[in-house]
C-alpha cells in the first residue's frame, strides 16, 4: 500500500493494531513525550494523540518505531528490493538539475496542503502544537520538519530533517550542520547577500520523510528517492513564495525565508542520550502557514536509544547496503545495533581473500565520503553473524590485536557528538576482527576453530533428551 496522506495511514495503522488513539487530555510539554518516548521503549504501537492541551490539532508519533513500520508506512516494502532499487538510482541519476522526473513526481495546483492559507500576521507557528521533549530541552520545537531549500547557484533542491526551536510565532531556529544540504545552501545565500527561501512540509507522504534523512549523494533529489522507492511518483505543488515545491499531501506547509542572523539554539536533548549545547543558527522567519483542513501534527521524540529516530536510521541503513556492497564488493553485511547511535557503531562483515585486505578496507571507509555517519566500524569474517550481538563480541574478544588491527583516521564528523568537542575535525576508528592470514601473524597459521563430533552431539542430544536434561 502506498499513503500520501498521514490520515489514511493512521487508519490503515490503527485496523492492524499498529496504531492506539490517546484520548486523554496531555500537554506537548514533556507529557505527550514521556508516553511517546516510554511506548517506543516498549516497541509500541504509533500513537494519535486526539485530545491535546492547548491546542485544536491531533499529534501523531512513533510511526517510525521500528523498521518494520517504517517499510510499510513508507511503502518501500521488501529492504533489500528496495536497497537495489535505491543503489541503481544513485548509480544512474544524473545531476539534471532537480526533481521534474515524471515517474519521481507529479506536479498538482489543488493541493490538500493549500485548503487552509495563513499569510502575514495570520501565519503564527503558535497554532502548532511543537513538542518541549524533555525537562532542560530550551523550548518547543518542530522535532520531525522536512526543509525544502534550492541550490541558490543551480536551482537543485534539497531536502531534509533539522531541529526547529520555535522563538516566537513568526520564527525558529534552523537547526542545521555545516555539512547538510540545507546549510550549503544558506551560506552560498549569505555569500550572494541574499536571505535563502525554504518551505518546511511537516508530514508530508511518510515515503518523503524517510528520503529526507538518507544521506543520499548530492545529485540526487530526495522526492526521487521517495517516488522511485515506492513505485509511485510524489505529488509536488508550486510554493506560494518561491519557484520551489513542496509535498501537495503535506498536512502543514510553513513558507518563508532564512536570514543571515544567528540565534542561540539549545540545549535540546538528541539521539545521543545527551544534550546538544547551545550553539548560534540561522532563523526561518514565516511568510505564511498552509494547511489541511484537519491536519495532523506529526512529532518525533529524540532522546536516549533507542528512540524512534534508531529505527528510521536502521531502516535507512538497511536501505544503503546494496549501495555499500557495489563500491565495496568484499562486503557482505553491514548492521549498526540501536545503541549505535545512527551507525556511529557499525559491524561490517566481508569475503576476506588476502592478507591485510581487513585493514586495507578499514582505511578507505574511513576515508570514504561515505553514506554511513560511522565513527566506529567493527569488520568481520563472512561466516560472523553480525546482527548476533553475542557472536560479536566473542569474535572481537579473540580476533582483535588491538596494536596491530587498529585504523585511526582524522575526519569531519557531523556534530552531536560529545566526544568530538573540537568540531569540524574528529576521528574515527575501524577495528579488524576478521581471521588473519599467517602473513599477518609472522607465519603462523590461525588456530582450528573448537566443533564438536557431529555423531557424538547426536548421541548426546538422545539421551539428554530421554533424560529431560536440556530445556527445550
Ligand atoms: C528525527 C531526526 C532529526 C534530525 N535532526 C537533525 C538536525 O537537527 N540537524 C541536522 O543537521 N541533521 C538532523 N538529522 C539528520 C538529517 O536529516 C540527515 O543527515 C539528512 O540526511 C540530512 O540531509 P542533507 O544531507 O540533504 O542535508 C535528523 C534526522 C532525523 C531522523
Amino acid at each position: 500500500m502506498i499513503f500520501e496522506s498521514l490520515q489514511t495511514l493512521a487508519e490503515e495503522l490503527e485496523k492492524q493494531g499498529e496504531l492506539k488513539r490517546i484520548p486523554h487530555r496531555l500537554s506537548p510539554c514533556l507529557e505527550i513525550p514521556a508516553l511517546t518516548s516510554e511506548t517506543t521503549r516498549a516497541q509500541g504501537p504509533a500513537l494519535l494523540f486526539t485530545n491535546v492541551e492547548d491546542y485544536n490539532m491531533q499529534v501523531l508519533t512513533n510511526v517510525f518505531g521500528s523498521v518494520e513500520r517504517t517499510m510499510f508506512a513508507t511503502g518501500f516494502g521488501d529492504l533489500r528490493k528496495a536497497g537495489i532499487t535505491l543503489a541503481r538510482l544513485i548509480k544512474e541519476e544524473k545531476a539534471v538539475g532537480g526533481i521534474k522526473r515524471p515517474d519521481c513526481i507529479n506536479i498538482i495546483d489543488q493541493a490538500p496542503c493549500r485548503e487552509i492559507v495563513l499569510e502575514g500576521g495570520s501565519a503564527d507557528l503558535a497554532l502548532l502544537p511543537a513538542l518541549k521533549c524533555w525537562p532542560l530541552d530550551a523550548g518547543a520545537a518542530f522535532t520531525l520538519p522536512v526543509v525544502f531549500t534550492a541550490d541558490p547557484e543551480t536551482g537543485i533542491m534539497n531536502a531534509g530533517i533539522y531541529r526547529m526551536q520555535i522563538l516566537d510565532s513568526q520564527r525558529a531556529i534552523m537547526h542545521w550542520y555545516p555539512s547538510s544540504g540545507g546549510a550549503m545552501h544558506f551560506e552560498k545565500a549569505r555569500r550572494q547577500g541574499k536571505k535563502l527561501q525554504a518551505a518546511v512540509a511537516l508530514g508530508p507522504d511518510p515515503a518523503v520523510t524517510i528520503a529526507a534523512c538518507m544521506p543520499l549523494p548530492r545529485h540526487v533529489s530526495e522526492v526521487d528517492a521517495a517516488g522511485i522507492l515506492r513505485g509511485k511518483p510524489v505529488k509536488m505543488t508550486p510554493c506560494l513564495h518561491s519557484g520551489m515545491l513542496v509535498p501537495a499531501w503535506s498536512q502543514i506547509v510553513l513558507e518563508g525565508t532564512v536570514e543571515p542572523v544567528l540565534a542561540a539554539e539549545g540545549p535540546f536533548a538528541t539521539h545521543t542520550g545527551y544534550y546538544s549545547p547551545e550553539e548560534p543558527f540561522p532563523v526561518f522567519r514565516a511568510k505564511s502557514v498552509t494547511m489541511q483542513r484537519n491536519p495532523i501534527f506529526p512529532a518525533t521524540v529524540p532522546g536516549p536509544p533507542p528512540q524512534e529516530d534508531c529505527f528510521m536510521a536502521q531502516a535507512v541503513q538497511e536501505l544503503f547496503i546494496p549501495a555499500a556492497r557495489e563500491a565495496f564488493p568484499e562486503i557482505t553485511d553491514i548492521h549498526s545495533p540501536p545503541h549505535g547511535i545512527f551507525g556511529r557503531i557499525v559491524f561490517v562483515s566481508i569475503r576476506k581473500e588476502y592478507p591485510w585486505q581487513g585493514r586495507e578496507l578499514l582505511d578507505k571507509l574511513l576515508k570514504a565520503n561515505s553514506p554511513l555517519p560511522h565513527k566506529i566500524i567493527w569488520l568481520f569474517d563472512q561466516d560472523t553473524d553480525i546482527r548476533n550481538h553475542d557472536e560479536v563480541l566473542w569474535k572481537m574478544a579473540n580476533h582483535l590485536n588491538p596494536a596491530a588491527d587498529t585504523v585511526v583516521a582524522e575526519t569531519a564528523l557531523w556534530g552531536m557528538d560529545p566526544a568530538c568537542f573540537n568540531l569540524p575535525a574528529c576521528s574515527r576508528t575501524g577495528l579488524d576482527c576478521t581471521t588473519k592470514f599467517p602473513e599477518e601473524r609472522r607465519g603462523m597459521a590461525w588456530p582450528e576453530k573448537v566443533r564438536p563430533s557431529p555423531d557424538a552431539v547426536a548421541k548426546a542430544k538422545k539421551v539428554a533428551a530421554e533424560l529431560g536434561l536440556l530445556k527445550s
